[in-house]
């Protein structure tokens, strides 16, 4: 055992007031927040954030970023919920969009304050946005930064505010632990440190699960030397899905997924280049395919009246992919000529100003698209870069909608009642919250809007510690049990190890990257993947129901030689539970509702008329039966 470092671990028990879980943006606006209101309260209470990674650069901002995609400014923030609704084909929680929308911007201004380098409009340099300094805008919600060190800025204040003795870092939450007196409450979370040989036991009155979404669920394009490579963040599993799940929460609009069209192989964003270069795309032939199919998307029949206005980002996909499978590729973005328009009007300097930006756009935030055209002598102003729609993600916060059905704030007019069950942010389980892409229903928040319901979250759970003062965890499950479950992969391998002199290849055991590899190609083949062009029907997903009944009965001999390898484990685990989720909601909504994200082909059409409602699911992890019903859509802003 001493050779592989293992032996008992040793076991930190530890019992606070409020937990958060996840050292994101969700969770740096919650740290930042819950003080304040801690103090207004005179409440002392004892408050520990706990971080898989290390929170100056963990999260889907640890490279930087280029851009703040949701700033009001000047706008409306019911325009912003007509904007979400829009590109979310129809269904979101309005009051949930409505209240980040009219709360992000302070965030925004206090990112300024900490040293956030904002892009200005001329004239402006100098004038900070929170006194009416303009900024650049890419679009009409986005706003450009120099946001190399966006997380590193973020997470310095976040750990400033709650103090550094209270975060935790490099400790993998497993599972969240219900109450033994009443199984719809959470009590506690249990998790290993990735880098000492310890279990970690939080008790707490309630946490905020803030753990991100779901990556390399699919069959990532990337393989061989590029595997690892994904758009969204390869460390967010679908631990705040699962977890969730497994703890009872409900669970809403989990089929959705986001397909982004990325920069092929670097997985560059787009969203620089087409909203502020104002950049063409076309295919092969140097057609502009817009133009010559944008009108297919017209068709009521199949898409609604979702495709007469500005078309959403699925739309937009599903004209890419309909030029692809037509064998019209590869899709182009035509830098040079982009930047050869604006530098119709600039100085020499200011071009190469532009040329500077240009490479400025990846370099804060996908270095590896620059290693991708540097590597394939690519200069952006001279060859036209080639477009991909990417493998399916699941997220709440970008232009994804899958999550948790939270409640929502109580002061909006039109709102039906059921919406809101007491506490801003908290799930349908007493004492568990949520913010970031945890929330279901309700995308476009990005960066600023995730932090900004963090803070929305930090007030309610001051306030349901406070009321609940006197109430005392009681754990539904023993340490011992928990350290037997969290370390079976552990035990597996030491037991089994000595059984084949080739350490990978056991009759006993799995190893985690093998069983990655099978989920993900099953989730391809059968739950539309790339492979299939997104494509799947009924059948498919009885197989593919099938098929991961299978794979979470084998999970549970999958091996740990080491405390990385345990997290791997673990993590592979949150990502059947998310994926099983995903598949369950696209076999319950008998529509395609997002095409250009996926198609169900034996019903390949919107259908407002049975699905303009949110479809929500919980699951009963003593059975593992999924449960699912649908919930009216209510339209709150005209
Ligand atoms: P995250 O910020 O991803 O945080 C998740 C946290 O949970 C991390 O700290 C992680 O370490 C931790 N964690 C995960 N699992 C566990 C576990 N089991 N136990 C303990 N901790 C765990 N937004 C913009 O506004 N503008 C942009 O230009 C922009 N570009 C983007 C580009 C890319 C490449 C990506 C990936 C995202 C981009 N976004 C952008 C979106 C933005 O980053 C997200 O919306 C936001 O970070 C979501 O916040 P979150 O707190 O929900 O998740
Ligand atoms: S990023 O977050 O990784 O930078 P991306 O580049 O897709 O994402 O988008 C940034 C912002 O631009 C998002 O608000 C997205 O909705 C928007 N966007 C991207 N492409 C387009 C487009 N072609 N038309 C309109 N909006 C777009």
């Amino acid at each position: 055992m001493a050779e592989y470092g293992f032996g008992n671990p040793e076991i930190i028990e530890e019992e606070v007031d409020i937990l958060i879980i996840g050292g994101g943006m969700a969770a740096c606006g919650a740290a930042f927040e819950i003080g304040k209101w801690n103090k207004a309260a005179g409440a002392n209470l004892k408050i520990k954030l706990v971080d898989k990674a290390a929170m100056s650069r963990s999260g889907a901002v640890a490279q930087g970023l280029s851009a703040i995609n949701t700033y009001i400014g000047e706008n409306d923030p019911a325009d912003y919920v007509r904007y979400v609704r829009n590109d979310l084909m129809g269904i979101i929680r309005e009051d949930l969009v409505y209240d980040v929308g009219r709360h992000v911007d302070d965030s925004v201004h206090n990112f300024e304050d900490w040293v956030l380098p904002v892009w200005k409009a001329k004239g402006d340099e100098d004038k900070p946005l929170r006194q009416g300094g303009k900024p650049v805008r890419s679009g009409k919600w986005q706003i450009m930064i120099n946001g190399e060190s966006y997380k590193w800025i973020v997470a310095e204040a976040a750990k400033k505010a709650i103090g550094m003795e209270n975060v935790q870092e490099r400790v993998f939450i497993v599972r969240l632990i219900n109450d033994k007196n009443d199984p719809t409450r959470v009590a506690a979370a249990a998790g290993f440190s990735v880098r000492d040989h310890k279990l970690y036991l939080y008790k707490f009155k309630c946490c905020l699960l803030v753990c991100g979404g779901a990556v390399n669920v699919f069959r990532p394009r990337s393989i061989g030397e590029g595997v690892g490579r994904a758009w969204y963040p390869v460390w967010n599993a679908g631990s705040t899905y699962s977890m969730a799940a497994e703890a009872g929460a409900e669970m809403t609009m989990m089929e959705n997924r986001f397909v982004p069209a990325r920069f092929k192989d670097g997985y560059g964003p787009v969203g620089a280049w087409f909203l502020l270069f104002k950049a063409q795309v076309m295919n092969g032939f140097g057609e502009d395919y817009n133009k010559l199919r944008g009108d297919t998307i017209k068709d009521e029949k199949r898409f609604g009246k979702y495709g007469q206005g500005v078309p959403g980002t699925c739309l937009r996909n599903h004209i890419m992919l309909e030029e692809m499978i037509a064998g019209r590729g590869p899709i182009m973005m035509d830098t040079p000529g982009a930047m050869a328009k604006l530098a119709e009007k600039m100085t020499p300097k200011e071009v190469k100003h532009l040329e500077a930006e240009a490479w400025e756009d990846f370099l804060d935030m996908t270095i590896s698209q620059c290693g991708i055209w540097a590597g394939e002598n690519i200069e952006p102003d001279k060859s036209p870069s080639e477009i991909m729609p990417t493998e399916p993600y699941l997220l709440g916060s970008h232009s994804g909608c899958a999550g948790i059905w939270v409640s929502g704030p109580t002061d909006l007019p039109g709102v039906p009642k059921e919406w809101s069950w007491g506490y801003r942010s908290m799930t349908t389980v007493k004492g568990l919250f949520t913010s970031g892409d945890g929330v279901g229903a309700s995308g476009h928040k990005f960066s600023s809007g995730s932090f900004a319901e963090g803070r929305i979250a930090a007030k309610a759970m001051v306030k349901f510690a406070i009321d609940n003062k006197d109430w005392k965890p009681a754990l539904e499950r023993s340490t011992k049990d928990l350290v037997e479950e969290i370390y079976r992969p552990v035990r597996t391998f030491l037991e089994h190890k000595d059984y084949t002199t080739a350490i990978d290849i056991n009759p006993h055991y799995i190893t985690p990257k093998m069983l990655q590899y099978r989920l993900q190609k099953l989730m391809d083949e059968y739950v539309a993947g790339v492979g299939t062009f997104y494509r799947t029907n009924g059948k498919l997903l009885e197989m593919a129901e099938k098929k991961l009944e299978m794979l979470k009965e084998d999970s549970l001999k999958m091996r740990a030689k080491d405390l990385h390898e345990l997290m791997r484990a673990w993590e592979n685990y949150h990502r059947i539970i998310a994926a099983e989720a995903h598949m369950k909601h696209i076999q319950f909504r008998t529509e395609t509702r997002y095409p250009g994200f996926y198609y169900r082909m034996d019903y390949n059409f919107i259908d407002d008329e049975n699905w303009k409602c949110f479809t929500n699911s919980t699951y009963d992890r003593h059975t593992g039966k999924w449960a699912l019903k649908k919930v009216p859509y209510v339209q709150v802003i005209k």
